[in-house]
């Protein structure tokens, strides 16, 4: 049965939730769900922004064919290619041939490779600034390269003043019967999702999310519509103001995450005494994950909120600790920077970790490495807690 929801009179959205989807992109656990949003504008001519995930293109067809009532499906406009939204393309073609499809040059190599269609005159080629007017609603493209694939652009309604934004001020969460941000409790049940969805999957793209925020300013926006999650109609500047702070990498928060690996105790009871002497000495916020526990993408998503980190790790291999490893390249490759960063390294007769996971953060980009760097030698004894302290006063 169909299941859609109406933004104003004449946008609706007909998209659909999954909560049986463990893992986004078969990597990130969506203890909450996901939803794959789709928006259809009923004027002069229809337009359907985007399409959905094939887990839910039974729901996804039939919210189209409801909302369009009998009416035939004039346009469908691709604002992003990655198959959680673009799955349904080849069967709208099918089942929509006069449909027209909008999108960029990116856009239509894309649809190619995904699909084995030739659009010869069915293809609107957009590029930044074009409009198209559907009737009442006149709307206008903007480009917004790699944020977080090349093709991704943004649809802006003049008429409604609604930013369909792609996979920007999304999130990792499922609606409960929901469509606004104000009709959740989007800071206490929804952030940190939306945190963990920005910073492992647009994370690394801060400089051309920068550009795009520098793009829209001069935009009149009453709601914006992303791909994932709520639809923004109210405290929209409190949301840009996240996305701002993210895609500059600057902590929303002071804190301190300690992320720990332990095989048998050790390096944990280090981190844990740290903690309780950060704690002891005022520090707010202060965070320990043991890291072979914790998904990396939550540990992520904590560097990307807290000012401070402390990497303790027992050697491995005369290196890093696999687990431990992970994570750094992952920060790494998501660009974190500007952070301050305390190192404990445990070793029993050799230890190399500190040096590594050294070399590691001096490969990024500002990183203030906080000294001294705590050596342990299998257990925590009477000198390397002295160290452990020096370290905790440098970290505050
Ligand atoms: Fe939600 Fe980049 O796809």
């Amino acid at each position: 049965m169909y299941y859609t929801k109406k933004i104003t009179d004449s946008v609706t959205w007909v998209g659909g939730v999954d909560r049986r989807l463990a893992l986004f992109e078969n990597l990130f656990p969506i203890e909450n769900g996901v939803s794959y949003n789709s928006y259809l504008i009923m004027d002069d001519k229809t337009a359907l922004l985007d399409t959905a995930d094939s887990a839910i293109s039974l729901q996804f067809f039939e919210n189209v064919e409801h909302t369009l009532d009998g009416r035939s499906l004039d346009y469908l406009i691709v604002n992003h290619m990655e198959p959680d939204h673009c799955a349904c393309i080849g069967e709208l073609i099918r089942r929509y041939p006069e449909m027209k499809i909008v999108g960029n040059a990116q856009t239509f190599k894309f649809i190619k490779q995904f699909f084995d269609v030739e659009l010869g005159e069915k293809a609107v080629t957009v590029k930044e600034g074009d409009k198209l007017s559907l009737g009442t609603h006149e709307l206008s493209f903007y480009m917004a390269p790699m944020v977080h694939w090349p093709e991704v652009m943004a649809t802006y309604d003049a008429t409604e003043k609604i930013l369909f934004s792609a996979d920007a001020f999304g999130t990792f969460g499922a609606m409960n019967g929901t469509i606004f941000n104000d009709e959740e409790d989007f800071e206490g049940e929804w952030l940190d999702d939306a945190r963990r969805y920005y910073s492992n999957i647009v994370g690394k793209y801060g400089p051309q999310v920068q550009a795009v925020l520098k793009k829209l300013k001069g935009l009149d926006i009453a709601m914006i519509a992303p791909l994932h999650g709520p639809v923004w109609r109210s405290n929209i500047d409190w949301f840009i103001d996240k996305y701002d702070k993210w895609s500059r990498y600057e902590a929303e928060e002071q804190g301190i995450v300690i992320a720990y690996a332990s095989m048998y105790g050790d390096t944990a009871n280090a981190a844990d005494i740290l903690a309780g002497e950060l704690v002891e000495q005022g520090a707010k916020n202060v965070k320990v994950y043991d890291v072979s526990k914790t998904h990396v993408s939550k540990l992520i998503s904590e560097v990307f909120k807290y000012s401070n980190l402390v990497i303790a790790c027992p050697t491995y291999n005369n290196g890093i600790y696999p687990a431990m490893h992970e994570f750094i390249n992952d920060m790494k490759a998501l660009g974190i920077q500007g952070r301050k960063v305390g190192i404990i390294e445990n070793g029993t007769w050799a230890p190399a970790a500190g040096k590594a996971i050294r070399a590691e953060l001096e490969s990024m980009k500002n990183i203030e490495i906080v000294e001294p760097v705590v050596t342990i030698r299998s257990a925590l004894q009477s000198d390397s807690r002295t160290q452990l302290e020096a370290l905790a006063k440098g970290m505050l």
